[in-house]
């Protein structure tokens, strides 16, 4: 892109309804993001919850009219919070959690225990036992120990659904491609079989159905297709767990499929491959939460190179995609919108691989200034890190107009507050 091209729309990355105001200012969820970094300081996660809950209503509806029974899990992991296991609950929808922590918050988040799924490949004997005590709807076994040691523990009767690896390679970052032929999760047919007839021996284990999840930030229908054509040549069962995965807007250019678009594909498929009495659950995490996101930062220095550098008081501490996965992002000054020019958008933090935003377009970025990075609602909150001491920013929810604090800053007492000094 070079400097002349006609801009790019920031806001349209931005949650549904943000828009720019006279003044010139963004505001999401009602709030003007300036005043958001002014109340709160920076680095901000600010999350719209009237973009979030309309989301997860998207995905409820999605599924309902394209394939009736059925029923949506948050992968909790993209964003494990008291506060967003609430607006699950609230909006009727269950959690998958990946351990014994997202379990206690998701139950302190008010999450019916019957709507949690319990994920995992390396299941502690606590993590088991908390979840069967807790009466969760489901747990996902993943290899046979699951079967051994959920069966020594198990007091009354636990619906299961078996983790099965598909052999299929979906197109994204390969550390976030989960269905592989060598991929730690889950289990091939043969063993899968084997597992099925072990459980259907069980006294309490209750065989409902099989799991599959293929990886994430994935933008094609294709990969979903065959997993489900995997999990079809299984046999027949009630439930069909089809995970998560579908891709986010990040930049101007990616095209994921629409929520809509992903649900009429699954249903499509699974009208081949399953039986039409299944009962499918679908477990988005990013697709929810990423786009209801943003991070505030503020400019600490601008400097000459080239492109030249603009840093800002955050970076791979509140952001560890970048550094991860490669993922590009895009950042806009909240009151400064237009033709903008290129510049590095770099973190704090000692290592040259935190660059927020490469070749960013932003337009006469100087010290002060207030910078958004679009869609980082997802896996950035919860990957936060104390990297340089840097303290985990705050969560704000904003709706119509107004804000409230989710998630304390950490402060500077928390860094020390776990230390042992004497012994
Ligand atoms: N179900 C299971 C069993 C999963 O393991 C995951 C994600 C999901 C559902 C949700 O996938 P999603 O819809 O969010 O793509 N830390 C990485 C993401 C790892 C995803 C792991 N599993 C990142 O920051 O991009």
């Amino acid at each position: 892109m070079n400097d002349d091209a006609p801009p790019p729309s920031f806001v349209d990355l931005l949650a549904e309804g943000s828009f720019v105001d006279r003044n010139g200012e963004i505001v999401v969820g009602g709030c003007q993001l300036s005043d958001l970094a002014t109340k709160y300081e920076t680095p901000l996660y600010v999350i719209d919850e009237g973009a979030l809950r309309a989301r997860v209503q998207t995905f409820r509806t999605a599924l309902a009219r394209e394939w009736g029974e059925g029923m949506v899990y948050f992968a909790s992991k993209a964003f494990p919070s008291t506060c967003m296991y609430r607006v699950m609950a609230d909006e009727g929808i269950g959690v998958d959690v990946a351990g014994g922590g997202e379990l206690v918050m998701a139950l302190a988040g008010g999450v019916d225990p019957q709507n949690i799924v319990v994920h995992g490949n390396a299941k502690t004997d606590q993590e088991l036992t908390m979840a069967h005590d807790s009466a969760v709807g489901t747990i996902v076994i993943d290899n046979f120990n699951d079967i051994d040691r959920l069966e020594s523990i198990a007091t009354h009767d636990q619906d299961v659904l078996v983790r099965i690896i598909p052999d299929v390679t979906a197109s994204t970052h390969r550390a976030l491609a989960t269905g592989t032929d060598h991929s730690k999760f889950g289990m091939h047919a043969p063993d899968a079989h084997r597992a099925f007839d072990r459980i259907r021996q069980s006294r309490y284990l209750k065989l409902r159905g099989v799991h599959v999840h293929i990886g994430s930030q994935i933008n094609e229908i294709a990969p979903f297709d065959d997993a489900i054509k995997a999990v079809g040549a299984l046999g027949d069962f009630e439930v069909y767990d089809l995970g998560g995965g579908l891709g986010e807007r990040y930049t101007y250019s990616d095209t994921p499929p629409t929520p809509d678009e992903w649900v009429r594909a699954l249903a499509n498929a699974a009208r081949r491959h399953l039986p039409s009495s299944a009962r499918l659950l679908i477990e988005p995490g990013r697709s929810i939460v990423a786009r209801a996101g943003l991070t505030l930062y503020r400019v600490v220095t601008v400097k000459s190179g080239d492109p030249p550098f603009v840093a800002v008081d955050g970076g791979m501490g509140d952001n560890l995609e970048v550094s991860l996965y490669g993922q590009r992002f895009e950042a806009g000054v909240v009151n400064r919108l237009g033709p903008g020019s290129r510049v590095d958008l770099v973190g704090r933090h000692c290592e040259s691989g935190d660059r927020l935003v490469a070749n960013a377009l932003l337009v006469e970025p100087r010290r002060g200034d207030v910078i958004a990075v679009a869609v980082t609602g997802a896996y950035c909150f919860t990957m936060s890190n104390n990297y340089n001491g840097a303290l985990r920013p705050a969560v704000v929810f904003c709706r119509d107009g107004k804000s409230s604090l989710r998630v304390r800053r950490e402060t500077y007492e928390d860094l020390t507050r776990r230390d042992v000094l004497e012994n």
